[in-house]
Parts: structure tokens; C-alpha cells; sequence
């Protein structure tokens, strides 16, 4: 990793005279020092306000951060405080533009960054106000969320992560970065790497789901990505892990409500992610507009300061999210807007959106109320991220009109989208339905959803396109052989409306066909942001749409369309095939198209617990047994009366259109030192008569500890590919972090003792292996 950083009490240098063409010529990479576990107590009391100010033994970085404290020491206070704001841009006919004194602000330096305005053009005319306008020259950032693509648009993060293929997400983040850098963009407020166990919150569709070591994985490869190993190079963009923290705890699932954690959950399940980002070096932080136990995270300087900054020793920028700084008003801890901007610049958010709450600090500075220190440290952070991204050196080098045609929407960039599509798909259910086979007569595709485009994009859609991108009716017409008829219908008017007028139809042509393909599912509106639903149900009446197109007994594919685990009990009893299949940006139907002809096998697997009912949220697989685990025979154990206690489909189920078999599981050793290592083995076999690919997982459990510990976490996964016949050894290494845990009073130890490894094809793996850890 890079180098170390120590931290100690701020210098601040006001005297240096290098200029900003001094600053531009020395690239770094931003390098995070990797440490050990977390000593920080997140929100333990008031921290003492302390400067941060990188030291480093690198000449190279000294000469960097001395060349910002010169120009620091050249600035106004106003002129500090615009780099402190980023103001929204709107839509117009033309394309994304700023606000009408959008442009004024610039040249009167009240502006550091700007968000959703792009346009290799537009942003390069506007980089040059920045530039040539302005008394220091600062050139600004361009900021939007591109979270899954930016033309090209693929699948939402979730079903990202339902590839389970760290690789194939990566390389999506890296075409998001070289599409969007072309377009003037640097900076994504992407990934986000909440973890959500709770299907209400419809922004669970915008992470990796329940699991903090998919969900880990997932953060870092998309940094990666979008990072690319240089930030200066103008096709790589800024990324920003989004939001700090447990933002998918919210009460009732309810968007943006109230969260109370213990501070072991919060270690154990929610900072993981966040640290995964932070150790791929991610640029940026955006902390959630949630409170944790009494204290909003736009003002928690105990985990921005205190856990990001001192004990991960990260250096970056803390964006604030949207209105989250004024927001502080409406939590009831802060009376103006002055106290507000106050508060979340102490606590470490180094630039507010939207408000422009900063820009009116310079008062208060100037008062003796606002520490001097405390805006430079901020100012210096974004002027440190404009230097990382070589905007010092080149302020127009991501506006480049050339790349912006050249490698948009490429043929390559949407084989990519494809490839990830069809990777993303879990068949969750198939009694031999699927494939369909290629010759079928006459086919009808059913469903509200089966002929909408605008469904496949999902939320957030970056630059994306809805004439770019095709309905699973389209594609389902396009992938038929001469020989098959594709009939339609939607069946209802409309996913969510109270109305049962076109079932009739659908039933008829239902009846008249060799097989249905039902589409069905949510609506993109009824997920992302504020999209929390009360019900996670089939909306409107799509079941009594399924329960009559089933009922004429032709056999029928559901196809679901959703951002989040669907409560969908009778379907799973009675379709015969059901294929998840998330919002799968531009290349959705073609994809599902694929999967349901037999041209690609399905093999994603779910990275979220599909429950039965809503009453058992929250439901996952990583649970604690408990002093009464359930048991069929016995009432006095933890269950339902009404509902079984199990869930309908586990964590990392999918099926394929072939089988596949485990075996000779072995480790390299009995025991383990906690500062050791240890392989685990096994064998998995394709024993059906197609190739497919298995995600083989690995979970481990810690059988007896001072503390209780999950029933089984996992700790590993390999997603390979396998022909009829053929076999593979796949071998995981287990090392200190896979059987760490945190003692009762939260300090991270490895216990001696016994561990089981279970491994197979989901969390319900039964193939087990125990090995012990042993001290000395
Ligand atoms: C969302 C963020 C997003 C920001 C800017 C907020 O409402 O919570 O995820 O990055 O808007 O669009």
C-alpha cells in the first residue's frame, strides 16, 4: 500500500509563494495507509477539535501540500468558502445547465463544484470562467451520480451484485468512468455501499445488499473502477463511498428515518463496506441524512473526524449529502442556518450541496465564532482532491469533445452491459420450463411491465437513454426463431393500479398459447430514494394477474421486475419458473431474452434474503442462533405462529440450467495461529448435461466465543464456469480478518477455538470442515 500518513497537529503555513502552476505538475496518487481494526469509539462524546493535516515522509507530497498552504494563504475568506460549495445544475432542452446565476456565481468565485451539469463543451466553457475569470483561476469540479453507468446503462447495484463477479462490476465502473470523465464529469457520487436488510427501504436497490462481505467487495471493486489506478488520468473519475453510515437502518424501513444501532452492529455490519472503500482509496465520503442515536452524521464528528479521519487515517473529501447540512435545522440541532454550516464543518463536511449554507459563514469567521482552521483544513481537502485529479495541470483535460463521441455507448461498452445483464439474472425457480425451447409455436409475453422500457433503467440513470434501451417484449421478438409467433398483452393497465379490466384477455391469449412469459413486478418508481413501500407485495393486481394467467395451466415463466426482495409466496409454489431479474439497464431485455432461450445460463445468486411475508424483516442469513433456535416440534422456540420461520429464498440461492455437485472438502491444516493462515478445498463438479457457471461460497462460523457470533458469515467466493462433465478445485484462504471478532467491550480479537467452514452453492451450504485456532 502507499505510504504512511501521521497525522498531528495542523501547521498551518501561510508563506509559501508557489502558485497554482507549481501545484499542477506534481501527480499523486491518493494513497490511504492500510492499518489495523478500528480503535476509535464511534460517537463517544464531543471530540476535541484538532487540526488534521497530512504529514508524509514524501518529498513529493510535501512539495504538494505546501503548494496548496501557499495558495490557501492567497484566498479570501469568501474565496475559501466557494470552494466549500457546490451548487445543483438543472435540465434544459439544450442538456444540463446551471442555474441561472449559475455562471455569475463562478466568476465571483462563490462556486468550488458543480453537479449534474455535463457536456464536454458546456463544461469546458464554464471551466474556463473558473479559469480565466476568476482572481485565483481555481478550476472547479464537475460532480453527478453515476451509479450503474452513465450512457451506458447497467444493471442497478444491486442486481450488480447479484453476478456475484467482482471483475464484471469493476469493469462497469470503469466504462461509467470513461464515459462520463469524456463528458467532463469528475467526480461520481458513487458506490453506494449501505447495507440493507430491510426490503421496505426501496434503496436497497442501490447497494449490494444484506451482506458486509459481498457488499465489501462489491465497494472496492466499483473504487477501482471508477478510480483506475490514477486519478489524474482523464478517463478515470473521483468516487465517493455513500452513505456514512447505517443509512439502510433506518426505523420501519422508512427512508431517510431515525437510526438506533449498537455500536456493535454498526462495526460489525455497517463500517465494513465503508472501510473497504476507504482501503481501495476511495476519493470521496458522503455522509447519510440519518441520525444515529441522537446525532445526525452531518454532524457526527465522532465517526467523520474521529473513525474516517484519525483511525482509518483517510485523507479525502466528506461531501454532504444534498441538503443534509441544512437539514440539521429540521433534526433540532442547530437553531439557524449559521449553526448548522457551524456544525457540520466541525464535525468534518468539507462541502455542502445545494444550500449554500457555507458561503455564509464568513461572519462568522471573521467574528472569532468559526475557526480559521477549521475552513482551511476543508479548503484544503477539495483543493487536494483538484490536484489528485490533475485539474491544477490540466483544467479541461476531462472535456474532451473528441472521446465524448468517440467512446459513448460504444458496441463494446454495451456487449459489457450485456454480458453483466445476463450475469446479474437469478432463476430462482425452474421445474424444467426453462429454457424455452427455441422452436416454440406461439409464445405470449404478458405482464404490465413486458413492454416498458423506461422499467429497465431502474433509478439514478446517470445519462442514460430510454430509446437506448429495448422492453423484454421487444427482445423477446427480436430472439424468437421464424418458426415461433410472439403474441402480447399487458393484462392490466397499468403494475399498481386497482384495476382487473384486462385480465380476461390475458387469460384468453394466455389459453391460446404453448407457453407465457408473465413480467411483472415494480414499477422503477416504487424504487431508489424515497421509495419505501409498507408492503412488499406483487403491487396493484399482478397477482390476481399471475393466479389467472396460471390457471389456464399453460406453462408459464414469471418474470420478475423489481428493485428489492418481493414477499411472493404463492408464486414461488406455483410457477413454474420464476426468473429475478432487477432493473437491468439497456440491455435488459435482450438479456432476459437470452436466459429464457437457453443462449446464456442463468448463474446470479441472490445477495439478499427473499422473505416470505414482511412480518419476518428483518430476515438474514448472517442471524445469531439464539438460546431457543427454531424447531418445527417446539412451540416455546423462536418462531412464528403464523408464517415459517425460514425465508423463501436464502442469501446466495440461484439456480442453473445445469446441476452441480461438491466434494473432498479438505483444509491444509487442523489449526490456525490468529496471525496465520489456513486453505480450504473443495471440489465442485458440473454434473448436468449443459455448461453453466457456480458460485461457489464459503462460510465460516465461530463455534463457541466470549461473545455471540452469526451462525455463519461469509468469508469467500468464486464464481466459475464449467462444462458438462468437468470439474474444478477451488481453494479460499482464510486469514486473520475471517475469524476476528470484537469482545464485549469492542476490542478486535481472535479467540482460540473451534471455527466450521461450511461451502456450497448458497448460505444454506452443507459441506462442513472444523479446524481450530490455536494461540502461540
Ligand atoms: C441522495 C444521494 C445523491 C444526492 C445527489 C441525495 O438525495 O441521497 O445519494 O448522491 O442526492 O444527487
Amino acid at each position: 500500500m502507499g505510504r504512511i500518513r501521521k497525522f498531528r497537529r495542523g501547521v498551518l503555513r501561510g508563506d509559501g509563494v508557489a502558485g497554482m502552476l507549481g501545484v499542477g505538475a506534481l501527480h499523486r496518487h491518493r494513497h490511504v495507509r492500510r492499518q489495523g481494526p478500528v480503535q476509535a469509539r464511534p460517537g463517544a462524546g464531543p471530540l476535541t477539535l484538532e487540526i488534521v493535516h497530512t504529514d508524509t515522509d514524501d518529498p513529493m507530497d510535501r512539495e504538494i501540500n505546501d503548494a496548496i498552504d501557499a495558495l490557501l494563504a492567497r484566498m479570501t475568506v469568501e474565496e475559501k468558502l466557494g470552494q466549500l460549495t457546490l451548487e445543483v445544475g438543472r435540465w434544459t432542452d439544450v442538456g444540463p445547465r446551471v442555474e441561472e446565476r449559475g455562471e455569475e456565481d463562478i466568476r465571483a468565485g462563490r462556486v468550488g463544484a458543480l453537479y449534474g451539469v455535463y457536456g464536454a463543451e458546456y463544461t469546458r466553457a464554464l471551466q474556463r470562467v473558473a479559469v480565466e475569470e476568476t482572481r485565483l483561476g481555481i478550476p472547479l469540479l464537475f460532480s453527478h451520480d453515476i451509479l450503474h453507468g452513465f450512457r451506458t446503462t447497467f444493471p442497478m447495484p444491486l442486481a450488480q451484485a447479484a453476478s456475484w463477479d467482482p471483475a464484471a462490476v469493476e469493469r462497469a465502473a470503469r466504462i461509467a468512468a470513461i464515459e462520463s470523465s469524456a463528458h467532463g464529469l469528475h467526480w461520481t457520487f458513487a458506490p453506494m455501499v449501505d447495507i440493507a436488510r430491510d426490503p421496505r427501504w426501496g434503496r436497497i436497490v442501490e447497494g449490494a445488499g444484506e451482506d458486509p462481505f459481498l457488499g465489501s467487495v462489491m465497494a472496492a471493486a466499483q473504487v477501482r473502477g471508477f478510480q483506475g489506478d490514477d486519478l489524474a488520468a482523464p478517463d478515470t473519475v473521483a468516487a465517493t463511498a455513500k452513505h456514512f453510515v447505517a443509512y439502510g437502518a433506518a426505523e420501519g424501513g422508512r427512508d431517510y428515518n431515525t437510526v438506533d444501532l449498537s455500536e456493535r452492529t454498526l462495526r460489525e455490519v455497517y463500517l465494513p463496506p465503508v472501510r473497504a472503500a476507504v482501503e481501495a482509496g476511495v476519493a470521496a465520503v458522503m455522509p447519510a441524512f440519518n441520525e444515529i442515536a441522537g446525532v445526525p452524521m452531518h454532524a457526527h464528528a465522532g465517526l467523520i473526524e474521529g473513525v474516517l479521519r484519525r483511525a482509518w487515517g483517510w485523507d479525502g473529501v466528506v461531501v454532504s449529502d444534498y441538503t443534509g447540512v441544512m437539514e440539521l435545522m429540521r433534526h433540532g440541532v442547530a437553531a439557524t442556518p449559521a449553526d448548522a454550516g457551524m456544525l457540520a464543518l466541525r464535525a468534518g463536511v468539507d462541502i455542502d450541496i445545494v444550500s449554500d449554507i457555507y458561503l455564509g459563514l464568513a461572519d462568522e469567521v471573521r467574528a472569532g465564532r468559526l475557526e480559521a482552521a477549521v475552513v482551511d483544513r476543508a479548503v484544503r481537502r477539495l483543493l487536494r482532491l483538484k490536484h489528485d485529479l490533475g485539474l491544477f495541470d490540466d483544467p479541461y483535460r476531462y472535456s474532451d469533445a473528441e472521446r465524448e463521441a468517440a467512446s459513448t455507448l460504444t458496441p463494446e461498452h454495451r456487449a459489457a452491459a450485456r454480458d453483466l445483464a445476463r450475469r446479474s439474472i437469478v432463476l430462482l425457480k425452474n421445474d424444467g420450463v426453462l429454457p424455452l425451447p427455441k422452436g416454440i409455436r406461439r409464445l405470449a409475453v404478458i405482464g404490465p411491465l413486458a413492454d416498458d422500457r423506461r422499467v429497465t433503467l431502474g433509478s439514478w440513470t446517470g445519462a442514460g437513454r430510454v430509446d437506448h434501451t429495448r422492453s423484454v417484449l421487444e427482445a423477446i421478438r427480436d430472439a424468437a426463431g421464424p418458426g415461433t409467433e410472439v403474441v402480447a398483452t399487458a393484462g392490466l393497465p397499468d403494475a399498481v393500479a386497482d384495476d382487473t379490466a384486462g385480465i380476461p384477455d390475458a387469460v384468453a391469449l394466455a389459453a391460446s398459447a404453448d407457453a407465457v412469459v408473465l413480467v411483472i413486478g415494480e414499477p422503477e418508481s416504487l424504487s431508489a430514494e424515497a421509495a419505501s413501500r409498507a408492503s412488499i407485495d406483487l403491487p396493484g393486481r399482478q397477482l390476481d394477474l399471475a393466479r389467472a394467467v396460471l390457471d389456464t395451466g399453460t406453462p408459464t415463466v414469471a418474470v420478475l421486475v423489481n428493485g428489492r426482495p418481493l414477499a411472493v409466496p404463492w408464486l414461488a409454489e406455483h410457477a413454474p419458473a420464476i426468473l429475478e431479474t432487477w432493473y437491468l439497464g439497456i440491455e435488459h431485455g435482450a438479456a432476459v431474452a437470452d436466459v429464457l432461450f437457453g443462449d446464456h445460463d442463468p448463474a446470479g445468486r441472490l445477495p439478499v434474503t427473499f422473505p416470505r411475508a414482511l412480518g419476518q424483516v428483518p430476515l438474514h442469513y448472517a442471524h445469531r442462533n439464539t438460546g431457543r433456535p427454531p424447531a418445527e416440534e417446539e412451540r416455546y422456540t423462536s418462531k412464528y405462529l403464523d408464517v415459517h420461520w425460514t425465508p423463501l429464498f436464502p442469501f446466495g440461492h440461484g439456480l442453473s440450467y445445469t446441476t452441480f455437485a461438491y466434494r473432498d472438502l479438505a483444509l491444509s491444516a487442523r489449526t490456525m495461529a490468529p496471525d496465520g493462515s489456513l486453505e480450504v478445498a473443495v471440489t465442485v463438479a458440473n454434473t448436468g448435461d449443459r455448461a453453466g457457471d457456480e458460485v461457489v461460497q464459503l462460510y465460516v462460523r465461530d463455534d463457541i466465543a466470549s461473545v455471540t457470533r452469526p451462525v455463519r458469515e461469509l468469508r469467500g467466493f468464486r464464481r466459475v464456469r464449467l462444462e458438462p462433465g468437468a470439474s474444478e478445485r477451488v481453494t479460499f484462504t482464510l486469514g486473520r480478518r475471517d475469524v476476528e471478532m470484537l469482545d464485549a467491550d469492542l476490542r478486535p480479537v481472535v479467540e482460540p477455538g473451534s471455527f466450521t467452514v461450511f461451502v456450497g452453492g448458497s448460505s444454506r451450504a452443507t459441506l462442513e470442515a472444523s479446524f481450530a485456532v490455536v494461540a502461540g
